[in-house]
């Protein structure tokens, strides 16, 4: 499913100084394929909406980028050893969970990635829709098969978190807190959204499919006005578009890196970075639970990823499922 040829002559094209040429001769050296090859290969990128230019005797030049996230893109960017590795891309789709659920029924391995331009029926947490309009977000969906029972699924909730956290972190510099569970805020503002969806089978997980909603690059009226008071996009927050390629690969590789750390290691280290990034803790907390609203003091998560609330007899509650109202 890799093309291990496009994606490192397009590596190569980039890795160039700006204004500088690539050979003929030494892409050929370098990929070992043919000129007539290599002519192909850039027939297919500009099919893709690069804008290659060829000069005779110097070589080639990338002057132009496709706004539209492609394949190669992403690619060229992996840093993973199994996420992100079997990728599927969309222009539209209804839900990338949805596609992403079929596939994994069929048997899709590990890692395997859902990424659409579009979806027409995105959803999210609490029967929510989410708004995914083209071009402008990330929005995917990531398979995992861990061999952990049903009940470790909030912890696999909170990983996501601190992942999604850490990666977009490292591609704009904004100071990002979460929302328990799995909210990122900037400046008290929803910049993304994580939805969990498992199969399982009695007590066994069978797969978990993690639905990342990244608002990357969405204008002010790309909201709707009722979430438009409570989100922010990247770039609105960075006052610049991000690299929504650069911003995928690096949270796979900081999904894939968490999620082995977990694997080996445990909940705790999750625990530990959750806890550091949250922005509720030690605050008196409304949550609406499908038991009605609680009201307390969340003092940090117990061993299966519950949020430990104090009450007002100082007993602490764990609370698996429910919605911070307020936070104060
Ligand atoms: C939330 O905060 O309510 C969770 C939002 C999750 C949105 C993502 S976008 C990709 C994937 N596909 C969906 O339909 N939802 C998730």
């Amino acid at each position: 499913m890799i093309d291990l040829n496009q994606p490192s002559l397009l590596a190569l094209l980039e890795a160039a100084d700006r204004d500088a040429y690539v050979s003929g001769e030494e892409i050929s050296k370098r990929l070992n394929v043919s000129r007539t090859a290599i002519w192909k290969q850039i027939r297919k990128l500009e099919a893709e909406g690069y804008v290659i230019e060829a000069v005779p005797r110097l070589g080639y030049r990338l002057v132009g980028r496709p706004s539209r996230l492609t394949r190669q893109e992403v690619q060229t960017r992996l840093q993973t050893r199994e996420f992100g590795r079997h990728l599927h891309l969309f222009d539209s789709v209804s839900s990338t969970q949805d596609v992403l659920r079929e596939l994994a029924e069929e048997g899709a391995p590990e890692g395997t990635l859902v990424i659409a331009e579009q979806q027409t029926q995105g959803r999210g947490r609490m029967g929510r829709v989410w708004v995914s309009p083209p071009g402008k977000g990330v929005w995917m969906s990531l398979l995992l098969r861990p061999q952990v029972p049903l009940q470790a699924t909030p912890q696999l909730t909170l990983l996501a978190a601190v992942a999604l956290r850490r990666a977009v972190s490292a591609v704009v510099p904004l100071d990002i807190g979460i929302k328990w569970p799995n909210d990122l805020l900037v400046d008290g503002k929803k910049i993304s959204g994580i939805l969990l969806e498992s199969a399982a089978e009695e007590e066994r997980l069978r797969y978990v499919v993690v639905g990342l909603g990244i608002s990357a690059n969405l204008e002010p009226e790309d909201y709707p006005e009722d979430v438009a008071s409570k989100a922010v996009s990247l770039k609105m927050a960075a006052g610049r578009p991000v690299d929504r390629a650069e911003l995928i690969a690096v949270t796979l590789k900081e999904f894939e890196e968490l999620y082995e750390l977990y694997l080996r290691d445990g909940f705790e280290p999750i625990r530990a970075l959750w806890e550091a990034h949250s922005v509720n803790l030690n605050r008196k907390t409304t949550l609406a639970t499908p038991r009605g609203p609680i009201e307390g003091i969340p003092r940090g998560l117990n061993d299966m990823g519950g949020l430990l609330v104090e009450l007002s007899d100082g007993t602490l509650m764990p609370v698996y499922s429910a919605e911070i109202q307020s936070s104060t």
